[in-house]
């Protein structure tokens, strides 16, 4: 934004027209005004312009309105992860994506190339006058102050794609007439063609008032995904075990990873060896349930293969020992639900265990 001292000076510019000099001179006075984000000509309070046209604030809005039988227009905030492959499936589905908000200039233009948007702003507040459903994909920290930034317009919609937040996290933008939801796709969005793809089947939580969870289940449907509503207090538990069956997941296999190393296998080998015995023990738990499932020591009580694998982590590989310890840990207890485990093999398991992380150095501060 341009500084009050960076602004034209008062001195007479040189010129055979004085006239013309000055309402050069004023033209570019006014226009550093308006970069500087001073409005020279406000509208009345309760009012707000388009152009020349002066409105009651509280008129309907967007100016660009869907039919009776068609999808709402749609406009999304933050061309992230979430929001270009969203904007992607949406538009392929019918459900084009009128405008989009993000402010970076790279982003904005790799959005529109791929979704084709007529509108793109680097400010989210324009895309309020030309939408009639807002779609904030931005990280969750920023969810709320972006709400507390927007004010909808009578018969607007807006709602978040966070799997952590309610929807009420949208109230400061709401006005008379307007709508607020939750529109939380159960897929990692890790590459924009590999999300697109997931997204059908996958499951989409909505939240909002009958009117609008029916319009976005549509919406779900549109795209090849299944809507659900979640019980009310549910949302956090249901994202948590959404986080442990993605990044958790990921993290599992990166401890998988470096285990391989120490058997000498890079991470495409490990991932080549050890990918069919994951989606093995995935078919087996869809085909069994997880309990019947679990296989390996604890299973058995094989106290002495527990002590190998705990002494080599302890050598080779002590990053992966919390983890192992955690998931060993459970794995006893499922063991013991399934009434296969001596009580002397678990109670030893569980003291090897914690004597493993007992014995663990401290580590370098
Ligand atoms: N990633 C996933 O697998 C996944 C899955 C389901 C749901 N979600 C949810 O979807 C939402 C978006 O996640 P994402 O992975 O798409 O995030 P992301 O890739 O980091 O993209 C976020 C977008 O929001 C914009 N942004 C960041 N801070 C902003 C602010 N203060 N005001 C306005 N725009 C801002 C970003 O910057 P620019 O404006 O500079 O472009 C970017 O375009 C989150 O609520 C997340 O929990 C994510």
């Amino acid at each position: 934004m341009r500084a009050w001292g960076d602004l034209p000076g008062d001195d007479p510019k040189p010129g055979d027209d004085p006239k013309k000099d000055q309402a050069d001179e004023r033209a570019e006075k006014e226009a550093a005004l308006e970069a500087a984000g001073i409005d020279l000509d406000p509208a009345p309070p309760g009012s707000h312009r388009h152009g020349d046209e002066t409105h009651p604030s509280d008129h309907v809005h967007p100016h660009v309105h869907s039919g009776p039988d068609e999808p709402p227009v749609i406009g999304i905030v933050g061309a992230g992860a979430v929001g270009t492959a969203l904007g992607v499936a949406l538009t392929r589905a019918g459900w084009p994506v009128h405008a989009v908000a993000s402010r970076d200039a790279g982003r904005r233009e790799r959005f529109s190339s791929l979704v084709g948007v007529t509108r793109a702003f680097a400010d989210p507040e324009p895309i309020l006058d030309e939408v009639e459903l807002i779609i904030l994909a931005v990280p969750d920290d920023a969810v709320a102050e972006l709400a507390g930034s927007l004010r909808m317009y009578s018969g607007q919609a807006m709602i978040h794609t966070s799997g952590a937040l309610g929807a009420e996290v949208l109230a400061p933008a709401m006005a008379a007439g307007t709508q607020i939801g939750a529109f939380h796709p159960l897929v990692a969005f890790a590459d924009t063609e590999r999300a697109v793809a997931a997204l059908r089947g996958a499951t989409i939580a909505i939240e909002g008032d009958d009117q609008l969870a029916s319009m976005l289940a549509d919406m779900a449907e549109a795209i090849g995904a299944t809507p659900v509503r979640l019980a009310p207090g549910t949302k956090a538990a249901y994202h948590a075990a959404a986080v442990l069956a993605a990044g958790g997941f990921i993290a599992l296999l990166d401890a998988i990873a470096e285990l391989g190393r120490v058997a000498g296998l890079d991470e495409a080998g490990s991932l080549a060896i050890y990918g069919p015995l994951i989606e093995g023990t995935l078919g087996n738990a869809r085909a069994l349930g997880i309990r019947a499932a679990l296989t390996g020591p604890m299973t058995r009580g094989d106290v002495g293969t527990l002590e190998a694998h705990l002494a080599t982590l302890a050598a080779y590989a002590p990053g992966v020992l919390d983890l192992y310890v955690a998931a060993a840990r459970r794995e006893i207890d499922l063991a013991e639900t399934r009434g296969a485990l001596a009580p002397e093999a678990s109670e030893k398991m569980r003291e090897l265990l914690a004597a493993a992380l007992q014995a663990r150095p401290e580590p370098v501060p």
